[in-house]
This record gives structure tokens, C-alpha cells and sequence, in this order.
């Protein structure tokens, strides 16, 4: 598993990371056969959120029941969790009240008595930065919050953001996938006319979080994309499937570390925020941390996902 230091922070960090927002209904021994696959593999970083859940703080609540770390393995572990979406609307709250209640439930529900790192999940329309930073102060004083990060956030937002909040903006968490991409692939068919590739919808978040020591953490990776289910076998995706099988053979890996090394090949060195519940695939995707796939390999996976190069 490849590790590096999260700019921003002293935490030292997988590539692959663990999320666990599907784990409601799984059992105590599920719940562990997936954690315990991840550790095994070197993925020693959860992705959290409080809404993720049937109730408020659901996921969490079912991962530390089934869990039961001591104080010596929770500290093994990177645990970042998010607030600021209010399901019961849903509407979103990045007041001061709203923030820190969530990440005390947080706590509360996880039975640690910190955050690694809080993530703001998806952007407040009616956000008050002053508040924001208020809040991350006081969590970040009280030894609550290491280090704190967005979600789905544009470059401008992170921008308002650092005007106010004292401590660096360390990780924006974005979809990617294969064939969910607009985060690469817009800026490959710029200027474009008549391309819907060439509309940008996230104004250039990749290359400002390049710029400024943000690590992009991508999540759904092996979805592809708004309401088309998981594209690896899917017959909505024959060409990508045929090319990550070829690639996959090559590198006598599994073809879900393809999934995972299109985008750990980077050089933007995102994380790859997993959704899966299966300890198998869990294996199988952290082999794709370091898979070497050349410029022409990766070039093909995106143009056999259906995206124009010009
Ligand atoms: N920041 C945000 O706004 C945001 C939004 C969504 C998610 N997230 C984070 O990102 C994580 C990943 O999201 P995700 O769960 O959508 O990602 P994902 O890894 O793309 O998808 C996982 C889902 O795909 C299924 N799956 C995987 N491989 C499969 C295969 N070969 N055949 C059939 N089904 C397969 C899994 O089922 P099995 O469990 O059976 O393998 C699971 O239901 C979440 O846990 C959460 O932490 C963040």
C-alpha cells in the first residue's frame, strides 16, 4: 500500500481508504471481516459521515458496537468523518451549533474522543465563514478535530473558506470514477465547442487543490455515475470492461484494482475512497494502490470509458 504524508497534517496516509457508509445492516462479524481486510491490505484511514445511516450517526455507531477499539487500535487508525448536510429536508448547516453538535455526536457515537479529520460535506448555500472557522477553532482548541477538510466544494468555496478558517483545508472529497469524471476530463477537451465534455461543472477543483496542498479524495470509484450502478462487468460498458480485463491479466491483478489505480496513478496523489462491503473486494481494490499504469495505459482506460480526446 502506498502511504504519504497528508499535506497539511503529520498524518501519514494510505492511498486506498476505507469508507463505511453502507455498513448499516451488516453484522457485528461483517462489520469486522471488512475492517480487518482493509487493515490487512494497509488501509488504515475511514471515511465517516454522521448522516450515514438509517438514523443520525448510524454507520458509526454500527462500526464502533461491532469494533469495540481500545484507545491503543483506535490510534491506529485515521477516522475522518463529515457534517453539514440535515437529512430531515435535506438542507445543509455549516452554523457554529450545527457543526460542533454533529461532530459531538460524532464522538458519541464512535466512542473516541477525537476526530482525525472533519470534512464540510457538501456545500452551505447560506454559509457564514466566521461561524465556520468559530467553530473550527473551538473543536480544533478542545483536541476534538486534528484537521479539518470539504466535500464537493469548488475552488471559490474553499477560497471564502481560507479567508476565515485559521487552520490549513487539507483533503476536498469529489466523485471520480473511470467513467464519472468530469473532475479530469473537462479540462482535457477545453474549448470545445458543442462538447458537453468542455462544460465545466466543478470550475478547475482538480488543478486548485493541486495548487494549494489539498488532496482530493475520490469517492464512489466504481460507480458510473449518476444512477448507472457500478460499471466494472456492466454490459453498459463493454470497451472499458474489455480494456480493464486485458490490464488487469497484465498486472496480475483483479480487475477492481484497475478501478483503483486509473485514479491512484495520478499525479495529483488522490486517495480512493472505497464503498464496498466485501472484504474480497476490499483486497482486491487496495492492489491497486501502486499499480504503474503508463500515460498510454491510463490514456486508454479514459478514452475506452467514453471520453473525448481531441
Ligand atoms: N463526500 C460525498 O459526498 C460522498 C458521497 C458518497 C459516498 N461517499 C464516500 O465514498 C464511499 C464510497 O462510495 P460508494 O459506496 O458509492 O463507492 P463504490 O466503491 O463506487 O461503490 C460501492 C458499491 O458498489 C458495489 N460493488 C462494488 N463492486 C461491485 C461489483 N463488482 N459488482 C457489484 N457491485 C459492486 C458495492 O457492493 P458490495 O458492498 O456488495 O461490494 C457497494 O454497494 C462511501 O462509503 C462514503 O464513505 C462520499
Amino acid at each position: 500500500m502506498k502511504t504519504f504524508t497528508l499535506p497539511g497534517t503529520d498524518l501519514v496516509v494510505p492511498n486506498v481508504v476505507l469508507g463505511l457508509m453502507r455498513i448499516q445492516d451488516k453484522t457485528d462479524d461483517e462489520v469486522r471481516a471488512l475492517v480487518h481486510s482493509a487493515r490487512d491490505a494497509g488501509i488504515t484511514f475511514l471515511d465517516h459521515a454522521d448522516i450515514y445511516g438509517d438514523d443520525l450517526h448510524g454507520c458509526e455507531r454500527r462500526f464502533a458496537e461491532a469494533t469495540r477499539l481500545s484507545p491503543a487500535e483506535r490510534a491506529e487508525w485515521v477516522i475522518q468523518s463529515k457534517a453539514g448536510i440535515v437529512p430531515d429536508g435535506p438542507y445543509f448547516d455549516f452554523s457554529y451549533d450545527h457543526l460542533v453538535g454533529s461532530v459531538h455526536g460524532s464522538l458519541d457515537a464512535l466512542g473516541t474522543d477525537y476526530l482525525d479529520i472533519l470534512l464540510l460535506h457538501r456545500p452551505d448555500p447560506l454559509v457564514e465563514p466566521e461561524e465556520v472557522a468559530r467553530a473550527f477553532s473551538d473543536l480544533h482548541a478542545a483536541g476534538k478535530v486534528r484537521a479539518f477538510g470539504v466535500s464537493n466544494h469548488t475552488p471559490g468555496q474553499i477560497e471564502l473558506l481560507r479567508r476565515y478558517v485559521e487552520q490549513p483545508i487539507v483533503a476536498n472529497q469529489m466523485q471520480l470514477s473511470i467513467p464519472h469524471a468530469p473532475l479530469v476530463a473537462q479540462g482535457v477537451a477545453s474549448n470545445m465547442a458543442a462538447l458537453d465534455q468542455s462544460v465545466s461543472r466543478d470550475l478547475g477543483t482538480l488543478d486548485y487543490c493541486r495548487l494549494h496542498d489539498i488532496t482530493v479524495q475520490a469517492w464512489s470509484p466504481l460507480q458510473g455515475g449518476a444512477g448507472h450502478g457500478v460499471f466494472l462487468g456492466s454490459p453498459e460498458h463493454p470497451e472499458l470492461n474489455t480494456v480493464i480485463d486485458r490490464l488487469a491479466a497484465q498486472y496480475d491483478v483483479p480487475p477492481i484494482a484497475i478501478a483503483t489505480a486509473w485514479i491512484t496513478r495520478h499525479p495529483a496523489q488522490m486517495q480512493v475512497v472505497l464503498g464496498t462491503t466485501s472484504p474480497d473486494r476490499v483486497a482486491g481494490a487496495a492492489q491497486g494502490s501502486d499499480v504503474p499504469l503508463t500515460r498510454a495505459e491510463w490514456s486508454e482506460l479514459f478514452r475506452a470509458a467514453g471520453h473525448h480526446v481531441p
